[in-house]
């Protein structure tokens, strides 16, 4: 992160901010971060507040579970299927990169891989699996998206 020049971070819950903004002081003393570039947290849902900038790196962590009928918590649950919410922060994140900019986005294995990987073909979205973590109870995938 700290070779960027603009780093913005949204999340739909206020609460979040408290703990980004202590966890990023950490990392930044513990590390010797000069605090050059500008940083923004912004409370929105997705990008929504976003309307004039242009990003060359989107990274995202979506809640990615499939909805437990009896539990809402959006910090883990994306949809019934798991997806929607990451589907929907990759197509609302597309507007936002440079021409060569990627977006990163974790997805787990504890969800449906191939209706994911044909939601992105059905947008026309090129994407690659950049890298794969063997959990024990699942397997993260990075994925890479360009425009
Ligand atoms: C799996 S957590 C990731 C938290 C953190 N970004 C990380 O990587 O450790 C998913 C985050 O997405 C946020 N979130 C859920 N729905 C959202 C939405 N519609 N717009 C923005 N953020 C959302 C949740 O509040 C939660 O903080």
């Amino acid at each position: 992160m700290e070779n960027f020049s603009l780093v913005v971070g949204t999340d739909i819950d206020m609460n979040i901010f408290k703990y980004i903004k202590e966890k990023l002081h950490e990392n930044e003393f513990e590390n010797n971060i000069p605090l050059k570039r500008e940083r923004f947290l912004i409370c929105c849902d997705s990008v929504s507040a976003i309307t004039n900038l242009k990003f060359d790196l989107i990274v995202s962590n979506p809640p990615y579970l499939p909805d437990d009928k009896d539990i809402k918590d959006a910090t883990i649950y994306g949809g019934r299927k798991g997806l929607e919410t990451p589907l929907k922060f990759i197509n609302e994140s597309m507007r936002l990169i440079n021409t060569h900019g990627k977006i990163l986005v974790i997805i787990s294995s504890l969800v449906s891989i191939d209706d994911f990987e044909s939601q992105l073909l059905k947008y026309g979205i090129k994407f690659k699996i950049a890298k794969i973590k063997n959990l024990f109870f699942e397997k993260l995938f990075l994925y890479e998206i360009e425009k």
